[in-house]
Order: structure tokens, then C-alpha cells, then sequence
């Protein structure tokens, strides 16, 4: 099921089936989104409610076209700096797009992949493609081929192989207020990058009252083994000595060589950090470990993103 051919996961797509699609972020389990029954299909693959919307994913910013009613200014630019790229925007939805896929929502979320191989197979359709991570609802997002595989190897035939994905986390989403950014989703593309691109704009986070979408669940990407936060790692580890205690660190940590552990970045870069969270955690998921142990990010940059997810990830510690 895994496959390098661009031609087989074409003709799958107009049969009306789902496929796993590399991105630079995250897989994700596409389909035609045009084709209401494939749209359902994901829904049902994932077991994800259908309250909660799907990303639809273009070639390039003329694609579009036709999708959304209007486009303001500021999003324009958006896409001219930011397309293909780790951006998703939600702008006002055309007839074209069901209300299944924007979850009866007014606005859809649109990007364009930065992979060679997506942006490949999006030239070599007609429609663009709805895609949501490639994961069971509330499982932590894949990020390899063969993740996408473990999780859905008897119901879909195609899982285009694309090799480790370079971000590692999903998009940033952003709406608009006017031409105001609002950041629904934190990523890869910061506040500071989009301020630093477009250094004429206002950028600022959607309050938590106005979270309508559950991409926002508080608990999210979820391993099975309970994954806990902690400020001191080796404290934590001697709280817990009685249990298999698996260890996800930033950077690596003296005297913790003899759990199964994972190290996020060996020179403490939070892009490589980004690029590996997802595979660690599932590793460490499958290592048997009673618990995962593991601690914040430097709260900077796309460590804001990364503890986002470690927060959602993460059960309360008494
Ligand atoms: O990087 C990504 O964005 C990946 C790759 C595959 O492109 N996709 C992804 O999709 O993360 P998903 O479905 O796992 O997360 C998309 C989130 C949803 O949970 C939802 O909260 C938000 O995007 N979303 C989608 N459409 C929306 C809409 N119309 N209004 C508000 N939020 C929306
Ligand atoms: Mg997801």
C-alpha cells in the first residue's frame, strides 16, 4: 500500500477513495473534495465528529479562486510570502464547498502543501483535496509513511510515500477580522514571522471564548501512555521509580541513559525538535513504558506551538 507512484494514488482518488498524502507538516488522509461520499469516508476512517471541519488543500493561490467568495487584502499577501508553506487560511466558503467539509461553517481553511510530492499529485488532478492529519481522532498525528499504514492498513489502499515530514507539526491557521491576522492555530509560521514578513499588519490570538472548532480540544494529541509534564525530569523519576518510565527530553539530559528515552534535538533546536516530537511520541508509545515523562519547551518562537501540544498531550499530574 505504500507507493511512490503518483498514477496510483490519482486513479484511487477518482474512484473515489481515500489516500495517505505526505505533507511538510504532518500526513494527511485525503480525498476529493468535491466528492461528498470520500468526504464522509474520511470522517468515518478517523472516527472524527463531524463538528469538527477539514482542511481543503490547493496546487497555488489561483486555485482559490471559486472556493471563496472574497479574499482580503492582507490574506493575499499571506499566500504570495507564505504558499506553499505551513500557512492555513479561513476565508468566506463558495457553493463549491459542501458544508460537510467546513462542519456547516461560513468559512473554509485552505493552504498549499510545501512537498514536492503533494504539489505533484495536486498538478496531476482537477479538484483539490481535502485532507485532516492522518491519525484516529485524538492520536498523535503521523509523520511518516509507514505511521499512516500502522493506523489505517486495512481500509485504505494508498499511502503515498514522501519520506519524514520537515516541520513535523501541523499548520498555523489563521482567520481574518478585516484585514487583523487572528492565529486560530499556533505553528511553524509565528506571530513574530508573519510581523517580521509583513511588517505592516496586526497579528493577534483569538480569544478562548471565541474557540468554536474542536481542533482546539484541550485534550488532543494524545499518546495512550499517560505522558506527563514535569519541571524536573530526574525528580519526577525518582517519584516514579516503581513504574517503566519512558523519558521524551528537549536536549539530552545526564544521568537518564538507562530509560527508554528519546531526545527531541541533540544541539537544542526547536525546528529539529518539531520534526521529531510526533515519531518520538509514538515510539515511546510503543516502548511499552508505564509512563511517559517529559517536560516544556523554551516558550519562545515554535516552542510556543510545541508546548501547545505537549499541554494537550499531557494528563495533569497530582
Ligand atoms: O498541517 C496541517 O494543517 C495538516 C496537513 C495534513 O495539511 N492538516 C491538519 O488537519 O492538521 P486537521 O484536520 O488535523 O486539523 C485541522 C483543524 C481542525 O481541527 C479545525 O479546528 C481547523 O483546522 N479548521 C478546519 N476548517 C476550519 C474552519 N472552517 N473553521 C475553523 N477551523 C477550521
Ligand atoms: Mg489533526
Amino acid at each position: 500500500m505504500i507507493t511512490t507512484s503518483i498514477e496510483r494514488a490519482v486513479s484511487a482518488l477518482i474512484k473515489g477513495e481515500v489516500i495517505g498524502l505526505p505533507t511538510e507538516t504532518v500526513y494527511g488522509l485525503a480525498a476529493n473534495c468535491y466528492n461528498e461520499e470520500a468526504v464522509k469516508k474520511i470522517f468515518e476512517l478517523k472516527k472524527r465528529p463531524n463538528d469538527n471541519p477539514l482542511i481543503v488543500h490547493v496546487k497555488d493561490a489561483s486555485a482559490v479562486e471559486g472556493l471563496v467568495t472574497s479574499i482580503p487584502e492582507v490574506a493575499k499577501r499571506l499566500m504570495h510570502e507564505f504558499w506553499p508553506g505551513p500557512l492555513t487560511l479561513l476565508l468566506p466558503k463558495s457553493k463549491l464547498i459542501s458544508d460537510t467539509i467546513t462542519a456547516n461553517s461560513p468559512l473554509v481553511a485552505l493552504r498549499s502543501p510545501d512537498h514536492e510530492i503533494a504539489l505533484e499529485l495536486l498538478n496531476s488532478i482537477d479538484f483539490p483535496l481535502v485532507a485532516p492529519s492522518a491519525n484516529p481522532f485524538m492520536s498523535v498525528s503521523p509523520t511518516t509513511a509507514q505511521h499512516v499504514a500502522d493506523y489505517f492498513e486495512d481500509n485504505i489502499s494508498v499511502v503515498l510515500e514522501g519520506g519524514s515530514c520537515k516541520k513535523g507539526i501541523e499548520s498555523t491557521i489563521v482567520g481574518f477580522e478585516g484585514n487583523e491576522i487572528r492565529i486560530y492555530r499556533e505553528g511553524i509560521i509565528t506571530q513574530e514571522v508573519i510581523l517580521n514578513t509583513l511588517n505592516d499588519v496586526t497579528v493577534g490570538k483569538i480569544g478562548e471564548k471565541n474557540v468554536t472548532h474542536p481542533g482546539m480540544y484541550k485534550r488532543h494529541y494524545a499518546p495512550k501512555t499517560p505522558l506527563f509534564l514535569c519541571k524536573d525530569l530526574l525528580a519526577e523519576l525518582q517519584r516514579y521509580d516503581h513504574h517503566k518510565i519512558a523519558i521524551l527530553s528537549f536536549i539530552p539530559i545526564e544521568g537518564i541513559d538507562c530509560y527508554p528515552s528519546a531526545v527531541l534535538s541533540e544541539k537544542g533546536s526547536l525546528e529539529e525538535a518539531a520534526q521529531n516530537l510526533y515519531a518520538h511520541l509514538i515510539e515511546l508509545d510503543k516502548s511499552g513504558a508505564d509512563i511517559i515523562l517529559t517536560q516544556l519547551l523554551p516558550d519562545h518562537g515554535i516552542g510556543k506551538a510545541l508546548n501547545e501540544k505537549l499541554i494537550k498531550a499531557s494528563t495533569p499530574i497530582e
